[in-house]
């Protein structure tokens, strides 16, 4: 049987970098996607030097219209049979929700909710004719808890969350595994693309990418459904199913309030 490739959408930074590396260090030949090209190929040919992998790049703006049906026709036209897919391109807009462009606002619930959710209708149907298949969206922290100051992106999460473990359960009696992956604050282009240098939360911990994937990838492969890297982030996201909701929205009020 040909080899079975990963799909990883925003892959050429952050967490989704990261994710490709563990990928590959476990041989698993990849597909890259993201809207630079450079920062591409630069990435698939150091994780080709460091790993015995094929990697293959798709420039592309998931966001563009058509982009998601491009992204499919590529993958069939070089015939590259597809059993994981990773769907982590996401980014988030941080500030006093009617300060925030209208238009940021929407290119995010677009990326984050819109394509994510088209990808996932996609290529179910591909992923599913695979033993071992997963699907993995990456959600966050944020998805357990209403957000002030980042409103609209801790909603596309929720969204990003309650999307994934309803699909796990759908498809829990065959070779597909849907796993939400929720990592709490990493440290990645992620918060100067969210303007977050005011957030209150910048002065908290982060994790490294690395680590992220690093405690994500078993989990993918047993099929977790729900993976909250650290055991930090794991008590915080639990919390909220003890406390009044109002209380837990005016902690993360506090937490995140600009300076
Ligand atoms: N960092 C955190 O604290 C954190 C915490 C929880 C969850 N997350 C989630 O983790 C995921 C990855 O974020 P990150 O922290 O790794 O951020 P990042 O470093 O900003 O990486 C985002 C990736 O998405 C790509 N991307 C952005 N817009 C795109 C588009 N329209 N089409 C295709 N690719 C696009 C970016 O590449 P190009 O710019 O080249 O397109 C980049 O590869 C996101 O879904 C985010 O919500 C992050």
């Amino acid at each position: 049987m040909a080899q079975t490739y990963t799909v990883i959408t925003g892959a050429s930074g952050g967490i989704g970098l990261a994710l490709a590396q563990t990928y590959a260090q476990n041989n698993h030949p990849l597909v890259l996607v993201a809207r630079n090209q450079e920062n591409l190929t630069q990435a698939a040919k150091r994780i080709k030097n460091t790993n015995n992998v094929d990697v293959k790049t798709m420039p592309l703006d998931l966001s563009a219209p058509g982009a998601t049906v491009e992204l499919y026709s590529f993958l069939a036209e070089q015939k590259l049979p597809v059993d994981q897919f990773i769907n982590n391109a996401g980014f988030a807009n941080f500030g006093p929700f009617h300060q925030i462009p209208g238009e940021l606002q929407m290119a995010m619930l677009d990326l984050n909710v819109r394509v994510l959710t088209d990808l996932c209708q996609r290529f179910i149907p591909l992923l599913i004719q695979f033993p071992n298949a997963r699907l993995v969206n990456v959600a966050s922290t944020a998805a357990f808890m209403p957000g002030p100051y980042m409103a609209a992106y801790y909603a596309s999460k929720a969204y990003v969350l309650s999307l994934s473990e309803a699909l796990a359960e759908e498809y829990r009696t065959t070779h597909l595994a849907v796993c939400a992956l929720c990592p709490g604050p990493t440290k990645t282009n992620f918060q100067s693309r969210a303007n977050m240098g005011r957030s209150r939360l910048m002065h908290g911990k982060f994790m490294t990418p690395e680590q992220v994937a690093h405690i994500a990838y078993p989990a993918i492969q047993h099929g977790d459904p729900v993976i909250i890297p650290g055991t930090l982030n794991r008590l915080l996201s639990y919390m909220p199913r003890f406390l009044p909701r109002t209380l837990v929205t005016r902690i993360v009020a506090g937490a995140q309030e600009p300076t």
